[in-house]
């Protein structure tokens, strides 16, 4: 059996920078027409010139395959509509970190007041600019998520123009949330539709599922599941493939990040064909980013065979997702 996916995406990528840059980018260039490129670079990417270096090394790191960076800027409360107005047309979104909650957020905003940000917001809702938001308090670990549901129907509502995907969805209520807003979409990852909190640490603990925000329940993930294998036109495939070295996750004070990008494609067709959905594939890897994010991509055929694979044990010395695992679909 062989399925052809058209152009998919990843609308969700950290490619990192320098050694790690050059090392990873093959990994998602190969399978994928395009990516939004995370910007929670040290120090984040806020500025049009260091956006537009960084898409020259991530194009660099791609070489010869097809494949489009899409850039976004890391929110700053200091942005003008005038800058926005400036960096329209080199980006296809700014990212919203609250300060502090995951790696390399500190340059994030510390006090998401819709008030004092309203000139941004507005700008960018004129602008078509989709704001990109990590939403998750500083509460308990496990209710992080649920608690900033209120900010984002604060946003939504004051700002019913504005494009706002809910980053790496990971409960139910997030599920509940999109369907009450026209202008609420969201990002889901692989892993919150593998795991739950039990894969991380109901055992021995494993820091290679460890990300931010963490795996939920089994009820989360199914409704999760359940909104993805029926591509559902507010939800789009964005892996959050989160590289780091492996002395930054086999430690005390293991990184928040889980590496899914070389296996990404292989793993949903293996999900989605268990559903029987094999056909909303295509929807849900590319058709409904394009249409949330008004994008044209490059043209690209993507081949996956329903052939088993053993997940390697290390890509360039990363540590991914499953790794030693065996998937029943590989890429052609
Ligand atoms: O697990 C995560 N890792 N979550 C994020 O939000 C950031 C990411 C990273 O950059 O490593
Ligand atoms: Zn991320």
């Amino acid at each position: 059996m062989r399925l052809t996916l058209n152009s998919p995406l990843d609308m969700h990528l950290h490619l990192r920078d320098g050694k790690m840059l050059s090392d990873i980018a093959k990994y998602s260039a190969k399978n994928f027409a395009g990516a939004l490129i995370m910007p929670n670079l040290t120090p984040p990417i806020t500025t049009i010139k260091t956006l537009k270096e960084y898409k020259e090394r991530i194009l660099k790191a791609c070489g010869e395959e097809i494949f489009t960076p899409y850039m976004s800027l890391f929110f700053q409360e200091s942005y003008t509509p005038e800058f926005l107005k400036e960096a329209k047309p080199f980006v296809s979104a700014v990212k919203l970190y609250p300060s502090g909650v995951t790696t390399n957020s500190e340059c994030g905003v510390s006090d998401i007041d819709i008030k004092k940000l309203s000139h941004i917001f507005e700008a960018m809702s004129e602008l078509d600019i989709p704001l990109c938001v990590h939403g998750e308090t500083d509460g308990f670990v496990m209710d992080r998520e649920r608690e900033f549901g209120a900010i984002y129907e604060n946003i939504a509502n004051a700002f019913p123009k504005l494009t706002i995907i809910m980053e790496h969805i990971t409960t139910k209520e997030s599920v509940s949330l999109l369907r009450k807003y026209d202008n609420l979409y969201a990002t889901i990852t692989l892993h919150h539709l593998l795991i739950t909190l039990d894969d991380v640490a109901g055992g021995l603990l494993n820091p290679h599922l460890f990300c931010k925000p963490i795996a939920k329940t089994y009820e989360d993930k199914e409704a999760l599941v359940q909104i993805a294998i029926n591509a559902d036109k507010k939800v789009m495939f964005g892996s959050d493939s989160a590289p780091h070295p492996v002395s930054k996750k086999e430690c005390c004070g293991c990184a928040a990040g889980i590496f899914s990008a070389p296996i990404a494609l292989s793993a949903l067709a293996e999900l989605f064909e268990q559903h029987d959905k094999l056909t909303n594939l295509q929807a849900f890897v590319s058709d409904n980013a394009r249409n949330i994010y008004n994008i044209t991509t490059p043209n690209k055929e993507v081949i996956l065979q329903k052939k088993e694979q053993t997940i390697s044990k290390e890509f360039d010395g990363i540590i991914p997702m499953f790794a030693g695992k065996k998937l029943s679909w590989s890429i052609e």
